[in-house]
């Protein structure tokens, strides 16, 4: 494949099989070995699904030359960068540097309320982060990105600069390597089951660059963010043990900054709600609601509100994209 062209060829058959997918690794590994040789590469990995199987595919072709830069924000889901160390340093044997910047962003974003505000500074904060990592590294010559073909057709089409979490900087001054920048998002998820990667990392559910940031929404409190944390763990737990983890496009968990009355173990309480969101959609611009059974919904409730501290009540939200987005903020 020629690695310069933002053009997917008519020729190019699509990935669907392991087989297809095997092959694919194949020719991408040869053509970055030829074109990286023994130099190194730098990338942001997430846990999302692009990073990771860029990140297994860089691994195959040039091992520890790759440097892997997990950033984490205090904004992850559960389990999430404990995951990333797990498949990436442990099994892997990734060359792998875990960066705890928790304390960090959520310094910068205490007592900030405005939406657009908190995204600008989780982005601008990540770039921070991962520019004075890559300052303290010598040698590296490239720079790998998840890039995938939508963004690219997006990009230029003008419906959208990318600027998410993970966008980084133009000057740091490497090469790029894209190895999935012509794949569509089913076909990179076919190559990472093809690399091994677990169901939960190549199945993962779109989750935004800000996370968790803009389901704790208003002024993120640590303790707030803990609920939003725990009960989207219980909310996902519950969901796959029904049997919805490949059903439903996107659930989770928000917690508004408002307390309402309610009564635990007799006594009063003044607590936060969880609302809980899930919804099914093609290309995330409208949104359905997807109905769950209320059995399923009682259970969570009972879940979150004796499991989750601060918490005396569960709402569901049923309001379809438009006029509601998917995210609260
Ligand atoms: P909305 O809330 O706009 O979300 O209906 C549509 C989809 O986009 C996700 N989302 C983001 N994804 N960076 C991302 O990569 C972001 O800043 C961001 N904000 C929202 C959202 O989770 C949903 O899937």
């Amino acid at each position: 494949m020629d690695y310069n062209s933002n053009h997917r060829p008519d020729s190019m058959e699509r990935i669907t099989t392991t087989e297809s997918a095997n092959k694919f690794v194949e020719e991408q590994v040869k053509a970055m070995k030829e074109m990286i040789g023994d130099k190194k590469v730098l990338l942001a990995l997430s846990g999302g699904v692009d990073s990771s199987v860029v990140a297994a595919l860089l691994i195959k072709a040039i091992g520890r030359n790759l440097v892997c830069v997990h950033v984490n924000h205090g904004l992850l889901r559960k389990g999430e960068s404990e995951q990333v160390i797990k498949v990436f340093r442990d099994e892997m044997n990734a060359n792998l540097i875990y960066v705890d910047a928790v304390d960090r962003f959520l310094d910068k974003l205490a007592g900030v309320s405005e939406p657009e505000t908190k995204r600008k500074i989780i982005g601008e904060e990540f770039i921070k982060v991962f520019q004075e990592e890559a300052q303290k590294l010598n040698g590296i010559s490239f720079l790998a990105q998840g890039t995938i073909y939508p963004d690219i057709l997006e990009s230029e089409a003008g419906v959208k600069a990318h600027h998410n979490v993970g966008g980084l900087p133009k000057d740091l001054n490497f090469e790029l390597v894209e190895p999935v920048k012509l794949l569509f998002k089913d076909e990179v998820r076919v190559v990472g089951k093809a690399l091994g990667l677990p169901d939960n990392m190549v199945y993962r559910q779109p989750f935004p660059g800000p996370g968790l940031g803009v389901r704790c929404t208003g002024a993120i409190t640590r303790d707030r963010l803990e609920a939003v944390r725990e009960s989207d763990a219980i909310l996902r737990e519950e969901f796959e043990k029904a049997g919805l983890f490949h059903k439903v496009w996107q659930y989770f968990t928000i917690v508004p900054d408002y307390k309402t009355v309610g009564v635990i173990d007799g006594k009063r309480s003044f607590e936060w709600f969880v609302v809980i969101r899930a919804v099914n959609t093609k290309d995330a611009m409208t949104a359905t609601i997807e109905r769950i059974d209320y059995d399923l919904l009682e259970r969570i409730t009972y879940r979150i509100t004796h499991e989750v501290k601060h918490v005396n009540r569960v709402l569901f939200d049923i309001t379809p994209k438009p006029t509601g987005t998917i995210e609260w903020e």
